[in-house]
């Protein structure tokens, strides 16, 4: 294959989505009693909840005429389709065709299934690039892992490419620019010398000159799912629990969509974790709501094609170390398939 081609296919892998990975895709709540219909690595996807609330998620792509399952039923173990009645369960199997005595599409696996798994109030779902291998284990970052902590998820939609929410999240030092006038990232140096390390999960790009007093530092891993983790010092005034951490996914929708969740943890226990609860949700969450819409209005609007006509600096080895990461498991995804659709 010309290198040109080759080039395409990983450009188009990358900004679709990796595969082989767990996506938060929606928040629990997003999810009731109706089918709901989404689009995440620019696939279509229906979810609905069973008889015991479990998380189930297939194509949402109606094997009868190709009529999005998600506008239809919820039947519990199965869903069935608003045009024609058509019912596919949670394995992506016809069960039944109400319109018509013994008809062969009953009995077949027609569609995809998603496996899925809920965590600290977010639907993951596995997207693999073989449909029928075993999902791999997701493991979160110890802020939402252990009982030592106590986040709140917040989670938004932004129009623009996955890739531009990476970079800005692996770019400490726009903390010091963009979000200069905020309640957490006002004060410290606007230069600062910075450096990568590398973690048993991934990598810490951190400044050198300065640390606990803006956005000093960001962590990529990845673990089942591709993270990142970031602190940010919080003023007294803003009760107990240290610094405020955030634990960040960013899901690719389409490739001008993303759906960014963020989880904004502290580590705090016992009655100063209500104190921090209720001050979050009292005072703090509107700020934090500010500072996120900072982000979003410039990324946004960054110019069309931003990434093709960059000028980076030493503050942006973090984002360029992330996307040879990225690219890298790109290409090995696309030449796998190459030599499985080869064989
Ligand atoms: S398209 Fe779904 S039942 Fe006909
Ligand atoms: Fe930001």
């Amino acid at each position: 294959m010309a290198t040109s081609e080759m080039d395409t296919l990983i450009e188009d892998r990358i900004n679709k989505g990796l595969k082989n990975y767990w996506y938060p895709v929606l928040p629990s709540w997003g999810v009731h009693d109706a089918p709901v219909g989404i689009t995440r690595l620019s696939e279509n996807i229906v979810l609905w909840r069973d008889e015991d609330g479990k998380i189930n998620a297939i194509e949402d792509r109606c094997p009868h005429r190709g009529a999005r399952l998600s506008l239809g039923w919820n039947l519990g173990d199965r869903v069935a389709c608003w045009y024609h009645g058509v019912e596919v369960d949670k394995t992506g199997t016809v069960r039944d065709v109400p319109a018509v005595d013994s008809c062969p599409l009953e009995g077949q696996a027609c569609l995809r299934a998603y496996p899925a798994e809920e965590r600290q109030g977010a639907i993951f779902l596995y997207f693999g690039d073989d449909p029928q291998a075993e999902p791999c284990d997701l493991e979160l970052p110890e802020e939402l892992s252990s009982d030592d902590y106590s986040s709140f998820l917040c989670t938004a939609v932004w129009k623009c490419n996955y890739r531009y929410a990476v970079d800005n999240v692996m770019d400490p030092m726009h903390g010091a620019y963009l979000h200069a006038v905020s309640h957490s990232m006002a004060s410290g140096d606007k230069t600062a010398e910075m450096k990568a390390r590398k973690t048993d999960t991934g990598f810490v790009f951190e400044k050198t000159t300065q640390a606990g007093v803006n956005f000093d530092w960001v962590e990529f891993g990845e673990s089942g799912a591709m993270w990142l983790r970031l602190s940010i010092p919080y003023q007294k005034k803003y009760g107990p629990g240290g610094p405020f951490y955030i634990i960040g996914f960013a899901t690719p929708m389409d490739e001008e969509h993303t759906r960014v969740f963020f989880w904004r943890v502290r580590k705090v226990q016992g009655w100063q974790r209500d104190v921090w609860r209720f001050l979050y949700r009292d005072r703090l969450e509107g700020l934090h709501w500010n500072v996120l819409e900072q982000d979003r209005i410039v990324l946004e609007q960054m110019s069309p094609n931003a990434r093709d006509h960059e000028f980076l600096y030493q503050h942006d080895v973090g984002l360029s170390r992330l996307r040879r990461i990225l690219k890298n498991k790109a290409r090995e995804q696309v030449e796998a398939q190459l030599t499985q659709a080869a064989e």
